[in-house]
């Protein structure tokens, strides 16, 4: 029995509820992926297909009724290909492995598809996640249509199931929780390696190069039994920081300049997502401090802005508020050209400084699935322009946050160098980014096993 099976059964019972009467799902894995000849891409399962099955070989498929009949589709047992690619568990342990009503050989889905759908009212599948998803329903539903003239009904109703399913996932149940903690955990410990390694080389005369940071990462997360990175490790050194998606390069780091690293494992199944900026060498400069604590602080803002009951918007709305006016008080902005703090959130002066969201919901995807509109209020439009570029913006309320929901908390500064922008913050860049799970009363950090504040960090690498 694949572990925590009962949990499977459980969401594929919740998910069976909210299909109406007749209705059936489609939900296939992940394709394998060639990277270049004879060599795949790592495999990685589809996140939806896994939530409702936590089972995680290629080649499978889910269709689930809503009566609650579950009937795995899944790879054949192959003794040769066994021998090259390795155990199958094969349709026959199936049923007993993973809680399911039926299973079958992958090689039948095609025949045996249109058997299932014929005489359901409605087909549910997920829309554009899956590459050519649709065009195979199709097909499915025209070999069902060939069999209407013996008296078959084919569904005259084709649904969303990212709809139902993104809904589920927003909200982390215990398991999830649990295993989150533990993703972030090994996370927070990768990052304090790299810090510890770039002082300690540094110290000792040698050179240090992004690549250097990057393996203490990976180190650290197989070390823990994480599977693989959830993302592409994020590691900038000095301008790099800069650049919003750099990866992990040959650049060198350099004593006097800053290091962002945004980097999290995945573990089974789940994401972490941590940045942390640090001096390479373990001791900040003035300027640096000046922006790290007004990020930090920004921050600081935003965690408390994150609790049951808030709006989505309102961690970003926090940091903004803290980071223009911090802007204005270090000269980053001119209050002559740029006015009043509220004039700088008005006007977006802040963008040319900050430009990106504060935080993206989290699970099993980096930035995972889940209306960010409380779907209560989505007929509640309201229309504005934006000061930046001249576009009409249609808003919706934002979603109320709830226990159990994840999300990341994330403010940054990135100063590149521009007419009237103080010299002595030019090329800095500053994330700092936590994850965070929604509780009654505010929220649980779960990746500060890693310190953030300045002189912990300085403590910490000396
Ligand atoms: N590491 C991706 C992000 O922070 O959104
Ligand atoms: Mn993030
Ligand atoms: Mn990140």
């Amino acid at each position: 029995m694949i572990p925590h099976q009962p949990l499977y059964a459980q969401r594929r019972a919740r998910l069976a509820a909210q299909l109406g009467e007749g209705g059936i799902a489609i939900i296939p894995t992940a394709p394998e992926r060639q990277r270049n000849r004879d060599s795949d891409f790592l495999y990685r399962h589809d996140s939806y297909f896994y939530y409702l099955t936590g089972f995680t070989e290629p080649g499978a498929c889910l269709v689930l009724t809503a009566e609650g009949a579950a009937t795995l589709f899944c790879q054949p047992k192959d003794l040769e290909r066994e021998i090259w690619d390795g155990y199958r568990l094969g349709p026959e342990a199936a049923v007993s492995a993973l809680g399911v009503q039926a299973a079958h050989s992958s090689v039948t889905l095609d025949a045996q598809l249109p058997r299932l759908l014929e005489n359901r009212a409605s087909v549910w599948y997920p829309f554009a996640t899956h590459a050519g998803l649709a065009a195979r329903v199709d097909g499915w539903l025209n070999a069902v249509r060939a069999r209407v003239r013996y008296g078959a009904l084919c569904p005259a109703v084709q649904n969303d199931l990212c709809t139902p399913l993104d809904e589920m996932r927003l909200i982390k149940d215990a398991h999830e929780q649990d295993v989150m903690r533990r993703a972030s955990a090994i996370s927070a410990q990768a990052h304090i390696r790299a810090m510890q390694r770039s002082a300690r080389m540094l110290r000792a005369g040698q050179d240090v190069y992004e690549y250097h940071l990057d393996a203490e990462l990976l180190h650290a997360f197989r070390e823990a039994g994480s599977q693989y990175p959830a993302y592409g490790s994020i590691v900038a050194a000095g301008a790099n920081a800069c650049v919003l998606h750099y990866r992990a390069d040959a650049a060198p780091v350099r004593a006097g300049e800053l290091v962002l690293i945004d980097a999290g494992c995945e573990l089974d199944g789940y994401a972490s997502d941590i940045t942390r900026t640090f001096p390479a060498n373990g001791q900040f400069t003035g300027p640096q401090r000046a922006l790290y604590d007004l990020v930090l602080a920004s921050q600081d803002a935003a965690v408390a802005a994150t609790k049951a009951g808030a709006r989505f918007n309102d961690p970003h709305d926090a940091t903004v508020a803290v980071l223009a006016q911090g802007m204005l008080d270090l000269g980053l902005l001119d209050r002559n050209k740029v006015g009043t703090v509220q004039d700088v959130i008005d006007s977006r002066a802040y963008f040319q400084f900050y430009m990106h969201r504060t935080g993206h919901w989290l699970g099993m995807d980096v930035h995972d699935c889940g209306s960010y509109v409380e779907p209560t209020e989505v007929g509640q439009t309201s229309e504005r322009r934006d000061p930046l570029s001249g576009e009409t913006i249609t808003n919706r309320p934002s979603r109320i946050l709830r226990p159990g929901m994840v999300l990341t908390i994330e403010p940054g500064i990135y100063v590149r160098p521009a007419p009237g922008v103080p010299e002595a913050f030019h090329h800095i860049g500053i994330r700092i980014e936590d994850d965070a799970i929604v509780t009654d009363t505010g929220c649980e950090l779960i990746t500060r096993g890693v310190p953030v504040q300045a002189d912990e960090i300085e403590a910490l690498m000396r």
